[in-house]
């Protein structure tokens, strides 16, 4: 274990709780068998176990063991919280332990595990569905559902032949949308998008390819997309965000009603958000949602999805005096694109201590929207908010292992800060020969 990591990888249950813990100073070798001893006795399943050099202790280490539901827990809780120097626990069911903050995923790749966690698949149509009656859309619709399912992180998205009538579809959105990009969408969105007609093949008889709009936002902002088989948790929704992971659809709204859609869909992704992930202010705003959501409670969840709802999704924002449409709900709606900017809707500053109670509806256009004098401004505007949450720890994303890191101690602040003064240096250095 010297200096690295062991990883067992075991299956996976919705219901599991993790446990992070360090050993005390005096304890040696034979260390994890006698924690293992601990959990056997009170016959809890270990699911996953990792081993790693400690963050928060100089050559110590740190255990995550997650386990199964089952067995006495309790007690394996109990006993490791007196025995060890650090100790935390996550898990889905938080709710039944108290104490325990909501599981989050800490690896890009923890984000595998949503895909079997989804309210609805996405072949599953309400009644008032335009497609609910069409058996022929309903089966490709489980086509895709089924793809997105089955998709792993780290392998190419699946590339899909769409046919010639969800082409047909693409097409008359893309058609008259593009109309109205010039005098309605933000610069940033009309800046990027003929970036996206350059390099992703954005064209009226083209539904782009998931896999090439991912790269391109990669090469971009460090965004990708990921297939999604149906509808998220608002929770875990987020949390992709603060890994720069956009969970994407990939069918197609159903062709009877081309203008619109009950849900979100590829030209509602590729056309609304698509292009504003690809722009660095934009995409750092979307990631500081992200991270504030990891392990909040759930009242602060619906808060932060509130303020995602009303910026990413419905945001304005003023550019040169003017009101311009930011919100990929906006930008991938003929409709609503046109009646955000006119005299109906009522206007309120995005402050995200209001705008976080603001209720919403889901199906029409929206009574109220909140503009947001710059992205930059947004961004602040959120962290500050972010620090309002209830959680007794923060988070931080490590762009290098792609990975989250839970900062609850003082060594690791104080090494972060002697990291960002070595860049303070580096920066002012580069200063004096410019
Ligand atoms: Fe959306």
């Amino acid at each position: 274990m010297e200096g690295g990591n062991y990883i067992k990888e075991g299956s996976d249950s919705a219901k599991s709780t993790c446990i992070f813990f360090s050993p005390k100073e005096n304890d040696g070798v034979g260390t994890l068998f006698r924690y293992l001893e601990l959990f056997m006795q009170n016959r809890v399943n270990i699911i996953h176990i990792e081993s790693r050099s400690s963050a928060r202790f100089h050559n110590r280490y740190e255990f995550m063991m997650e386990c199964a539901p089952g067995g006495n827990l309790e007690a394996v809780i109990d006993c490791l919280r007196q025995k060890s120097a650090y100790f935390s626990i996550i898990s889905r069911n938080h709710k039944n332990n108290r104490g325990t903050v909501p599981w989050f995923p800490r690896r890009i790749r923890e984000l595998d595990r949503f895909a079997n966690q989804i309210l609805s698949y996405g072949a599953e149509l309400d009644s008032d569905h335009p497609g609910f009656t069409d058996k022929k859309y309903r089966e490709r619709r489980k086509y895709f559902a089924d793809l997105a399912y089955h998709y792993k992180h780290g392998e190419p998205l699946p590339r899909v032949d769409y046919s010639k009538e969800e082409i047909e579809t693409w097409g008359k959105v893309f058609s008259e949308l593009i109309k109205l990009y010039p005098t309605h969408a933000c610069r940033e969105h009309n800046h990027v998008f003929t970036l996206l007609i350059e390099n992703c093949d954005y064209r009226a008889d083209n539904i782009p390819q998931l896999e090439d709009v991912s790269n391109f936002l990669k090469d971009s902002t460090g965004f990708t997309l990921r297939p999604v088989a149906g509808l998220l948790s608002s929770r875990d929704f987020l949390a992709g965000l603060a890994f720069r992971v956009f969970h994407s659809t990939q069918y197609i709204r159903h062709p009877s009603k081309p203008l619109y859609t009950p849900e979100p869909d590829v030209c509602h992704e590729l056309l609304g958000h698509a292009p504003l992930l690809a722009d660095p202010e934009f995409a750092q705003f979307s990631q500081e949602i992200g991270l504030a959501s990891l392990g909040a409670p759930d009242d602060y969840i619906e808060k932060i999805a509130t303020c995602y709802w009303f910026t990413v999704e419905y945001g304005l924002c003023r550019q040169d005096g003017k009101l311009k449409a930011c919100g990929a709900g906006l930008l991938s709606s003929y409709g609503e694109l046109q009646y955000c900017l006119s005299d109906k809707p009522q206007l309120k500053p995005f402050d995200p201590p209001v705008t976080a109670l603001q209720k919403y509806p889901i199906t029409e256009y929206q009574p109220i929207y909140f503009i947001a004098e710059s992205f930059e401004d947004a961004k602040e505007k959120m962290i500050k908010y972010a620090q309002t949450i209830p959680r007794p720890f923060d988070v931080r994303y490590n762009p290098y292992t792609q990975s989250v890191e839970v900062l609850d101690s003082k060594q690791q602040v104080q090494e972060l800060l002697q990291q960002t003064n070595n860049e303070i240096n580096f920066l002012a250095n580069v200063l004096k020969k410019i």
